[in-house]
């Protein structure tokens, strides 16, 4: 069976405004050469400073972008030799969780609405049926049917990340891409969100390739950790090897700026939190 989600060697670069008459800018390499595979029902943790190439790493991932070298595939599929109409085909089956859910939520809808959207666009599906499975999903993440009839204000910043859950989920993807999902959250909240992210996996059988500056949150979620650094895998492995088996100078000094005594003394698993 084909790996879930395989980044085989990918590069995307940018573009940059071009300042002088006589020479173009180098682009910029966002992502360099990076290869990753997640399985089914396994978390894939993706850890980087900002301006690491997370989010360009999320945006190939999603096919929102192609990258200029290497190949991205989904269930064996590489994304860029799709067509439009296969992509779309393919779309209900991988999705994505923002950080900030009001990029994602239309204020001016009510939520209801916005969590049908992906069911609406992506198939064709009778009102009815939508409402349905609306409803159910809303229960599913914690909140009630009740509320997809009030507007993404009304919520506080932890349901509304639980609404942008429900929507990410509703055409039960196989493979769900979170980016900073829950970056923007109090710490008790941040639990919550990462324990039900942690439920659907389990109940789901979903992929889930998580994506965060926090080392902390990262590794409480993941089966497996890549550290990202200017845009290049810089160490990768099992959670608790990067945490705490590290001889990565990078990945320990990010340890020690997350507070976590091993990677400062090399010790095997105690911390100082
Ligand atoms: N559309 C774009 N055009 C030009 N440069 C871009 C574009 N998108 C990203 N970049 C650059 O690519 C690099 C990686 O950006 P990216 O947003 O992927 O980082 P990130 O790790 O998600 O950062 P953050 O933690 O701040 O969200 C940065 O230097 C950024 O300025
Ligand atoms: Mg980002």
């Amino acid at each position: 069976m084909p790996a879930l989600l395989q980044l085989d060697r990918v590069t995307r670069r940018y573009a940059l405004p071009r300042r002088s008459l006589l020479r173009a800018p180098a682009p910029l390499t966002a992502v360099s050469n990076v290869s990753l595979t997640l399985a089914r029902g396994e978390t894939l943790g993706v850890v980087g400073e900002s301006g690491s190439g997370k989010s360009t790493l999320a945006r190939l991932a999603m096919g929102f972008e192609r990258p200029d070298e290497g190949a991205v595939c989904f269930d064996g599929k590489d994304l860029a030799r799709l067509s439009k109409p296969e992509l779309k085909a393919l779309r209900p089956r991988f999705q994505m969780v923002f950080q900030d859910p009001y990029g994602s939520l239309d204020p001016r809808r009510r939520v209801g609405w916005s969590v049908a959207e992906p069911l609406r666009v992506l198939r064709r599906e009778e009102p009815a049926v939508i409402e349905s499975q609306v409803n159910a999903v809303l229960e599913r993440v914690g909140l009630r049917v009740e509320d997809a009839r009030k507007y993404p204000h009304e919520f506080s910043g932890g349901q509304r990340q639980r609404i942008a859950i429900a929507r990410g989920i509703v055409t039960s993807p196989d493979l769900l891409i979170a980016d900073e999902a829950v970056s923007a959250l109090d710490v008790s909240v941040q639990a919550q969100i990462l324990n039900l992210l942690m439920d659907l996996r389990d109940d789901m059988g979903l992929g889930l390739f998580f994506i965060s500056h926090d080392l902390q949150v990262v590794s409480s979620i993941s089966d497996r950790i890549v550290v990202l650094r200017q845009g290049e895998i810089v160490d990768d492995g099992p959670t608790d090897d990067v945490m705490f088996r590290s001889r990565n100078a990078y990945t320990r000094s990010l340890m020690a700026a997350a507070g976590w005594r091993a990677a400062r003394d090399g010790q095997s698993a105690a911390t100082d939190r």
